[in-house]
């Protein structure tokens, strides 16, 4: 029989301290929650604002990585799910439902109808499992496995995913399961890898990659008969853990020119930028290029019973080259997820994300512009759409201040600002390169009086983490 301690854990009867004591003794510690210096729990959601335990309001500028792009407890999307729970909440995956196909359906068309190209959708369960199956796809159609990925570049921690995420960190206690990817420098031109300015460097860093294709010597390519040995590019269009970075426009439409030319695929990460982050369905749609691959998760269900997915052009995904059993997962494309998934292709429908997303975003950027025209510290600010980005760095406005930006994001997680007479907490966070970067993604719904909250809210983080430097 259980000891009466072991059972006595019902919901909302235990202190915040006697569930940080099972949390120390009973949870893996190896996921991301002890990044933070101190721990928060929180027990309620509502559009841009979480709650802790205690019913203080955070306001969220990062909505789960971007996972909620369309508020906290949506109304529409939740009815929807909750609707689904009272009819079909469960199925094995190798049967059909119709939301199923409707969803494959509308996100087939609406990319036909931006790029012009037929393609299927194949379902998984989270984004790094999507991009493991963008991998088999890669293979299955070029017979390579070496792929190119992106300095800064960020994919997923499953161990395929890992392999050509750029950081270091995440494999270097696990070894290599697959082929590295080969990291190229991705166009941050705040912080130029070659050292140069955008203004004069003619993009630079995209003529060194094209230069690797000149000679077998250079180790890619075999100029004999043209064949390169990589079999795709692995991108995220809008750099996302790297720090929200923006490339110059025409930069993709060049280097898929050159991966043309050698069968090379281009494989579009939109996982944390699609849905409208940026003021487009997918951010690749600003940079005038047709992709081969497309991968999607987070916001695709607005967090809810999540699903993910990728877009493949027929000839790469038809079932005479992609039979049954290709790739699977159990909970794939499950009823709960797809009406959630279907819900949001129904809700961007109706909205004009289109016109409101960039609106809000020049509003955004303007209050940030303010706020560094006030303090050195904040290097840059910028972004695309609702995806915006704040680089914190030393008096000189271009070392990257870690230390502060660390602080600025405790003192916002300890629910402890004042602005604007009542006690408050502000959700951030952290990307970049050297980890100074704020990620600022905050819901599509956002008003501008949030806006203003946040940024006051904002600042009055920054002066006092300033304060307790000085
Ligand atoms: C661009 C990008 N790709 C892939 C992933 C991995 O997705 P997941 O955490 O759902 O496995 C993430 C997650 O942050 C991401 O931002």
């Amino acid at each position: 029989m259980k000891a009466k301690s072991e059972t006595n854990h019902a919901k909302g009867s235990l202190s915040e301290k006697e569930l940080l004591e099972l949390e120390s003794r009973y949870c893996s510690w190896g996921d991301t929650v002890h990044y933070a210096k101190e721990l928060t729990f929180f027990s309620e959601a509502n559009g841009s604002f979480l709650y802790d335990r205690k019913g203080t309001e955070y306001l969220d500028l990062q909505m789960w990585y971007s996972a909620a792009n369309f508020g906290y407890r949506n109304p529409r999307l939740n009815a929807v799910l909750k609707k689904q729970i009272d009819t079909l909440p469960q199925l094995a995956c190798q049967y059909l439902h119709e939301e199923r196909v409707l969803l494959a359906t509308k996100l087939a068309q609406r990319i036909e109808r931006t790029l012009g190209v037929k393609g299927r959708i194949h379902f998984n369960v989270g984004g790094a499992s999507a991009i493991e199956d963008a991998m088999k796809v890669v293979r299955n159609h070029t017979g390579r496995n070496h792929t190119f990925a992106f300095m800064g570049g960020y994919h997923g921690r499953t161990l395929g995913a890992t392999s050509i995420t750029s950081s270091y960190r995440y494999r270097e206690r696990f070894g290599h399961f697959g082929d590295r990817a080969n990291f190229i420098p991705f166009p941050y031109c705040f912080r130029c890898h070659l050292g140069l300015k955008p203004e004069t460097c003619g993009i630079a860093c995209l003529r060194q990659f094209e230069k690797m294709f000149e000679s077998e010597y250079y180790s890619v390519v075999n100029p004999k008969n043209n064949k390169s040995e990589y079999g795709a590019f692995f991108v995220e269009p809008v750099q996302a853990t790297g720090g929200y970075i923006v490339p110059p426009k025409t930069y993709f439409k060049e280097l898929k020119q050159t991966l043309d030319r050698y069968g090379i695929l281009l494989v579009v990460d939109e996982i944390q930028m699609g849905f409208f982050r940026t003021g487009k369905f997918m951010s690749i749609e600003h940079f005038d290029v047709v992709p081969d691959v497309i991968v999607f998760g987070k916001a695709m269900t607005n967090g809810l019973n999540p699903i993910s997915g990728i877009w493949a052009r027929e000839d790469l995904i038809s079932p005479q080259v992609f039979p049954p059993g290709s790739t699977h997962s159990t909970f794939s494309a499950n009823p709960l997820g797809t009406a959630a998934g279907l819900a949001v292709m129904d809700l961007i429908e109706d909205e004009d994300f289109e016109t409101t997303v960039p609106q809000k975003g020049a509003y955004f950027v303007k209050k940030l512009e303010a706020l560094k025209a006030k303090y050195p510290c904040i290097g840059h600010v910028g972004g695309l759409g609702l995806a915006l980005r704040m680089e914190m760095c030393r008096d000189d406005g271009h070392t990257p201040n870690r230390e502060l930006t660390d602080a600025i994001m405790n003192i916002g997680l300890s629910g402890t600002l004042t602005t604007g007479g009542k006690q408050r907490g502000l959700i951030l966070d952290i990307g970049g390169y050297y980890k100074n970067v704020f990620t600022l993604a905050p819901s599509l719904y956002i008003t501008e009086e949030e806006i203003d909250l946040g940024v006051a809210l904002f600042e009055e983080a920054l002066q006092r983490a300033l304060k307790a430097r000085a």
